[in-house]
């Protein structure tokens, strides 16, 4: 691997860090508190050509690379991990799944918008029994004439509120297992299809999580995507990318909260010396330091073999399960340094361990990530 940047990757990165200093850094305290979402942000995301950054410009994307969007993702993520998950989902989610899976019809009609960043969409898998055992759902359609009718229930949907289309996974054979889900995008404001009300979150309080409900919702026939059984296969295939976001998302973290500690440390005096004189801060600093650099290696290596079109899916569990647990430190350890002030809203560092949280969870659970590299290894 080639550790430099390319001229268009510096280009994206000094983008993405002054858009996220410009536009979202003002608010983000307050979007975070009172739970208002980013959307002059998501607006202007879009118009960066953020939305749709990995997808071909036949569809209307951004034609960039997968090392690029981590770089773009990182930056966004060390000043707003809400916006930056909104443009997570959107990317690699749905975008990927609908590009590399779906027909011509969809991709014409759906991912065109999408990617231009003027629809958004979000992805549909887990249920209120089924989150890490995720091919145990019970939301199921049924095959009437031209069309499926939908009935069930999804939860933990991220944009499941703001967004336009939805990628459903449901249960179209019973008696199966996952070989009997399917895959399918469905549009907002079709009968029989509603939302629930917006999660009260830990973190990451500025982007919508909500369940979705399916009461006989008619989904036509050229809305399946791919072939019928192959939902599950499709699910995991995207979440292997899905989940080189998240980890650089957790990157992103990480490093706003060494940045943070950093300065800190430099400017807060104790017993007659700034406290970053102490070995006590100074050994801190150095394992975040560190661990973010082996993370950041991670991310761009797992980017890497997706652009290489090499299997990337054990690569991109341990980007995810290394820079999520480094992001949990990072701003545990940063809020540590900063003691009691740390400790208020208003300094902002209390946020970032917050926000940190999600990533250990959503996209598979760290336990999931270990599960995949194990099977990987034993194989
Ligand atoms: N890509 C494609 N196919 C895959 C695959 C992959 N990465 N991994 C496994 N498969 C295939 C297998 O080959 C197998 O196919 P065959 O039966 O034909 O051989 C099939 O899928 C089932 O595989 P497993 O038996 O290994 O499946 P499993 O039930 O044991 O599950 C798992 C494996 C890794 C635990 C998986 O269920 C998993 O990743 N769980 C976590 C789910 C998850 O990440 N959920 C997050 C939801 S999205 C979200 O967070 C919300 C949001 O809005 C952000």
């Amino acid at each position: 691997m080639n550790f430099n940047l390319t001229e268009e990757q510096l280009m994206i990165q000094t983008t993405a860090r002054e858009f996220a200093r410009d536009v979202l850094a003002p608010g983000v305290v307050e979007r975070d508190e009172k739970k208002i979402w980013p959307k002059e942000g998501i607006k202007q995301m879009a118009e960066l050509g953020f939305m749709g950054m990995m997808v071909d410009p036949k569809w209307d994307g951004g034609g960039m690379d997968a090392v690029s969007y981590t770089i773009a993702m990182e930056e966004i993520s060390r000043v707003d991990a809400s916006a930056s998950v909104v443009m997570s989902v959107n990317n690699s989610l749905v975008c990927y799944l609908l590009e590399k899976f779906g027909s011509d019809f969809i991709k014409e009609k759906y991912l065109k918008p999408l990617a231009r960043g003027e629809k958004l969409g979000a992805f549909s898998l887990s249920e209120p029994q089924s989150g890490s055992d995720a091919s145990n759902m019970k939301t199921v359609a049924k095959k009437e004439g031209d069309y499926y009718i939908v009935n069930g229930t999804k939860n933990w949907v991220t944009n499941g509120i703001t967004s336009d289309y939805v990628i459903l996974m449901a249960i179209t054979t019973t008696g199966v297992g996952h070989k009997g889900i399917s895959a399918f995008l469905v549009e907002k404001g079709w009968d029989g299809f509603s939302e629930g009300k917006p999660e009260n979150k830990l973190g990451i309080r500025a982007s919508d999580t909500t369940e979705l409900y399916f009461d006989s919702v008619k989904i036509p026939v050229e809305n399946l995507i791919g072939e019928e059984g192959m939902g599950f296969k499709i699910a995991l295939a995207t979440l292997d990318g899905g989940r080189i976001g998240i980890a650089a998302q957790a990157l992103g973290i990480a490093q706003a909260s060494l940045d943070a500690a950093v300065e800190y440390s430099k400017e807060r005096v104790q017993f007659g010396k700034p406290i970053g004189e102490n070995q006590g801060i100074q050994f801190k600093i150095a394992d975040m330091a560190t661990e973010i650099e082996c993370s950041r290696l991670l991310v761009r290596q797992a980017a890497f073999l997706k652009d290489q079109h090499k299997p990337f899916g054990h690569m991109s569990a341990m980007a995810k399960v290394y820079a999520s647990e480094t992001a949990m430190k990072a701003s545990t350890n940063c809020v540590q340094i900063h003691g009691g002030y740390g400790y208020i809203r208003e300094t902002g560092v209390e946020r970032l361990m917050r926000d940190a949280k999600i990533t250990q969870i959503y996209e598979g659970t760290s336990e999931i990530q270990r599960v995949v590299i194990a099977r990987n290894a034993l194989r």
